[in-house]
């Protein structure tokens, strides 16, 4: 007991002077140095996230809406593209990022994929999707965008307006840790207390949010929302997760 108590401070102590670190170099990168270790970060944190490709298993065998001849996907925020091998054979795959600097990565990645029918790579925001039709898409699908979107809600407004009625949703997000147990409560103190530098290293993204609570919301239908506390010692502000699936009502 005293030892997990002692380890567990000593795993905020050192997060926290990684994040102050981090947060340091980011504030005195030139602009052009900012991108490329934001690319870096990116980059690696793709094979950090690893662990969350078997919650997206349900995709892989998913059927188009109406048996339209082509299943559709988009993919918002999809990084490098980390998720193709779940994705289901033969779709029609769209991609859309607000970082070009990412396109060349995803598409290198996506070759690699012959059976994916690439359509197109969009650059920008998932708060107003305007370059995608009203009910055009058969599943949107993401991992870790909520937690950097302004509004979270007006992001899953537009999810749901151009997910055709029947289409799927399946997402990840690292959150809040979700429950009032001590360890939990000292968790979310130390994420509240890391938020502003994590809106500076990160772009935007938050440790904060309750995306479980925005997603709840947002009016899809058979929802299923896992939460998950991961014990990696190294990502102690990243370690409450949500998984999930649903579908926009007919
Ligand atoms: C934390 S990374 C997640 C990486 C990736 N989804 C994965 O699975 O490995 C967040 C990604 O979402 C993108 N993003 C953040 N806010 C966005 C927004 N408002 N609209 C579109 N893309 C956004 C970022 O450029 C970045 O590629």
């Amino acid at each position: 007991m005293i030892v997990d108590n002692f380890v567990f401070i000593l795993n905020i102590i050192v997060a926290t002077m990684r994040h102050v670190t981090l947060w340091i170099r980011t504030i005195i990168l030139t602009r052009k140095q900012r991108e490329q270790s934001f690319i870096k970060g990116v980059l690696s944190m793709e094979d950090g996230l690893d662990f969350t490709m078997d919650y997206y298993d349900g995709l892989k065998t998913m059927r188009p809406v109406n048996n339209s001849s082509k299943l559709k996907l988009l993919e918002i925020g999809g990084g490098v593209g980390r998720l193709f091998a779940n994705y289901p054979d033969n779709c029609q795959c769209y991609a859309l990022n607000c970082n070009r600097l990412l396109e060349p990565y995803f598409r290198q990645n996506i070759s690699k994929y012959p059976t994916l029918e690439f359509m197109d790579y969009i650059v920008g925001d998932v708060e107003d999707m305007y370059h995608i039709g009203d009910n055009s898409m058969d599943a949107v699908i993401w991992c870790s965008v909520l937690c950097s979107a302004n509004s979270p809600t007006k992001a899953l407004k537009e999810v749901m307006r151009v997910l055709k009625p029947g289409g799927h949703i399946y997402f990840s997000e690292h959150c809040l840790y979700p429950d009032d147990s001590v360890k939990h409560l000292v968790l979310q103190y130390f994420q509240r207390s890391m938020n502003g530098m994590q809106r500076v290293i990160g772009n935007g993204c938050q440790l904060t949010r309750k995306s479980w609570v925005d997603i709840e919301r947002s009016g899809f239908r058979d929802l299923t929302i896992i939460h998950v506390v991961r014990d990696d010692p190294r990502a102690v502000l990243f370690n409450s997760w949500i998984f999930g699936h649903g579908v926009k009502p007919q």
